[in-house]
């Protein structure tokens, strides 16, 4: 697969799972993400959404289309950054997303479970997390099972952890603010070798920008933007791309980028690339142009 290009599923159609994230569950690679495969609405830089998408992979290069599998929810206009995780307490599959007005001032979060990663997902709610605004968002899962909802909040200003119930589909009302008025949205949020780590993106809207990681040793407290782990051409700008996810297979980690084509969001590419630390734990994630697969 030609990194930074629009990547195609085993019927040849262009895979449409934007924003979106790749985890393994019952020893199968699934890909959620954003369906933008519409037009855009004329002269604007948004599409009516299509719902959430999901692929399935043996291989993570081979990817079967599962169908759209949680439709839009009536009255929202914008779906976006879809995530999900196995929520051990109920053996079900629960997805967070962004859920937004045409005009993105609604700012919060849909929720959905499912008894199977294929879906189909079922909406539980769309909420305000801690009664706060909340827009580019992901999940974490702590080495001690509990789960997390990351969210950029205060306009974007602020990266917000929120803890999740122990069912996954609320928040308990216990938050903390990371990274006050440091401005990051996109966050992919891991855990290796003792440090928890966060790529994020400045905010550009649909425009590229420098990424950063911020690092710490305890989930709740202490992070640090930390630099830019890009290295290779055009770093600067995250090879024209955005943060979404990272994932692990086998050992190694792993970093999605979605590469933005405002005025045709549909086309927008793909990138995989490998996150590489040295003995410091310094994180490098050097350009490659082509993803083959682990
Ligand atoms: C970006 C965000 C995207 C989308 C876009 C809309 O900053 O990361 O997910 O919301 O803004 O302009």
């Amino acid at each position: 697969m030609v990194n930074g290009k629009i990547w195609k599923d085993t019927d040849g159609n262009p895979i449409q799972a934007h924003g979106g994230m790749i985890a393994r569950f019952r020893d199968t690679w699934y890909w959620y993400g954003e369906n933008k495969g519409v037009p855009n609405i004329p002269g604007t830089t948004r599409v009516e959404p299509l719902g959430v998408s999901c692929y399935s992979s043996d291989d993570l290069l081979r990817w079967e289309n599962r169908g759209v599998v949680l439709p839009v929810p009536e009255g929202v206009a914008v779906m976006e950054r879809p995530k999900v995780m196995f929520v051990l307490q109920t053996g079900r599959y629960v997805m967070w997303f962004h859920a937004d007005s045409e005009d993105y001032t609604f700012a919060g979060c849909g929720v959905a479970a499912s008894d199977s990663p294929a879906g189909p997902f079922h909406m539980i709610h769309i909420i305000h997390p801690n009664r706060l605004d909340s827009r580019d968002m992901t999940l974490f899962t702590d080495k001690d099972g509990k789960q997390y909802l990351f969210h950029s909040s205060d306009y974007n200003k602020t990266m917000v952890i929120s803890e999740l119930t122990e069912d996954g589909t609320d928040v308990t009302g216990d938050y903390t603010k990371i990274l006050a008025e440091q401005e990051r949205e996109a966050p992919a949020v891991f855990l290796t070798r003792g440090t928890y780590y966060m790529i994020s993106s400045g905010c550009t809207g649909w425009l590229p920008n420098t990424a950063l990681y911020a690092q710490t040793q305890h989930l709740r407290s202490g992070w640090k933007l930390t630099g830019d782990p890009m290295s290779g051409p055009d770093s600067r700008r995250t090879f024209e791309g955005q943060s979404t996810w990272v994932f692990q297979a086998g050992e190694e980690f792993f970093l999605m980028l979605d590469h933005w084509h405002p005025y045709d969001l549909q086309s927008s590419g793909y990138s995989i690339l490998p996150v590489i630390f040295d003995e410091a734990g310094t994180m490098t994630i050097p350009w490659q142009d082509e993803w083959n697969g682990v």
